[in-house]
């Protein structure tokens, strides 16, 4: 059955017999020159022009008022999490079906997630499951603060993710956390060039957070960022992610326990370079879906496509293509067939409630979590060139 499946992808990236990756970066000339370009700069590290250029790039394609750069996803999650407030003992609500960052970021805060269950459509968080979690569990209480009633800890966040570069239900689960008074933080790594009507996921929320490893849709080899609106929280995350160095032209001196978390010139100078090619690049991806979603048509396989139904004007970056398969033993069956073949598919990620280290974590029914974990697939997704050199 695979066998089809298997000669299709081939054909669509033209290669009759060599391995084809999940998502391979397209990078070239463009690449080499800016970063000898940073080299001959000298500002190799964490400062440099590049740092500040892929920032405000960024910046502007987003929409965001402000953007900081960090070595990787992971560490942008986690200072986004430091400056929305989170702190030790607080619970932050979030999805079980998500890459582990999203969950270690929060443990690293002394935090806990709490996990609600996804949609469907959206892969993402669902916001009616995250309403029905809250009104069973927790309070407004007179300080402001909403708690946990039975354990009296503060709930303090929420973290969507968009799940393979398809937007959540961002608006409304944005509107079920100004109710309850919690500060919305968007894991929106893999959804670079994803929106919903004109405006970019990540914007949403109070911070959004960026991904530029190496698998993603544009790479820095390894990178993050950070935007917001709130130039106080800008700043803040700046300062936090600089090692809470106080600006000054010579003296070292810290003002509190900061993170060494900042790009360096080098990786941002690739990473300018990348987005220069953005657009070519997305244009190319949405081409692959669009290929895979008619064969699969025709097929009779079942295509995750963008979830405009439910999430009126969700445009997705297809960062990951993704099939739904009939159960466990269909998508084991797929998963070796592909493989064996050279074709690289892989599934989801396990949940994070099914981890020892987060089994213990509070959560809410997961079931579409539990069945999207066994039957969906990720298919090679790469972008096929850009037209630049
Ligand atoms: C959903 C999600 N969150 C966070 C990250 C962390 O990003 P990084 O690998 O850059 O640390 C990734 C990807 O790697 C991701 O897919």
């Amino acid at each position: 059955m695979s066998e089809g499946f298997i000669r299709f992808v081939r054909e669509l990236y033209g290669e009759p017999d060599a391995p084809i990756p999940l998502h391979a970066p397209v990078m070239g000339n463009l690449e080499k020159k800016r970063v000898n370009e940073a080299i001959d700069s000298t500002f190799v590290s964490s400062v440099g022009a590049f740092v500040t250029q892929f920032e405000h790039e960024v910046a502007r394609f987003v929409g965001a008022k402000y953007a900081v750069a960090t070595v990787n996803g992971t560490a942008a999650l986690h200072a986004a999490l430091r400056v929305a407030g989170v702190q030790p003992g607080d619970l932050v609500l979030t999805q079980s079906l998500s890459f582990i960052a999203t969950c270690n970021a929060i443990h690293y805060c002394g935090a806990e997630p709490v996990f609600v269950d996804v949609e469907e459509a959206t892969l993402g968080l669902d916001p009616v499951a995250l309403r029905v979690w809250l009104e069973q569990h927790a309070e407004i209480r007179a300080d402001g603060g909403t708690y946990d009633r039975a354990s009296g800890r503060r709930i303090r966040a929420c973290v969507p993710m968009h799940t393979l570069g398809h937007p959540v239900r961002i608006q409304s689960i944005v509107a079920v956390c100004d109710e309850f008074g919690l500060v919305v933080i968007e894991d929106a790594a893999e959804s670079l060039g994803s929106f919903v009507g004109a405006r970019h996921t990540g914007t949403f929320g109070r911070l959004g957070v960026f991904s530029f490893n190496g698998n993603k849709v544009i790479t820095t080899g390894g990178g993050g960022m950070i935007v917001t609106d709130d130039e106080a929280l800008a700043v803040r995350v700046k300062h936090l992610t600089t090692t809470a160095k106080k600006p000054h032209l010579w003296a070292f001196e810290h003002d509190e326990v900061g993170f060494n978390y900042r790009l360096p010139n080098l990786n941002a100078a690739f990473g300018v370079a990348q987005m220069a090619r953005l657009p070519g690049l997305l244009t190319s991806k949405r081409a692959v879906a669009e290929a895979y979603q008619q064969w699969c048509g025709e097929a009779g396989w079942d295509f995750v496509v963008e979830p405009q139904g439910v999430n009126h004007g969700a445009r997705s970056n297809y960062w990951l293509n993704a099939l739904r398969l009939a159960d466990e033993g269909a998508r084991d069956a797929f998963l070796a067939a592909t493989n064996h073949a050279g074709v690289m598919t892989r599934p989801l990620w396990t949940p994070m409630h099914r981890l020892p280290m987060y089994a213990q974590c509070p959560r809410g029914a997961l079931p579409i979590t539990e069945r999207l974990a066994v039957t969906v697939v990720n298919i090679p997704s790469s972008a096929r060139g850009d037209g630049l050199a």
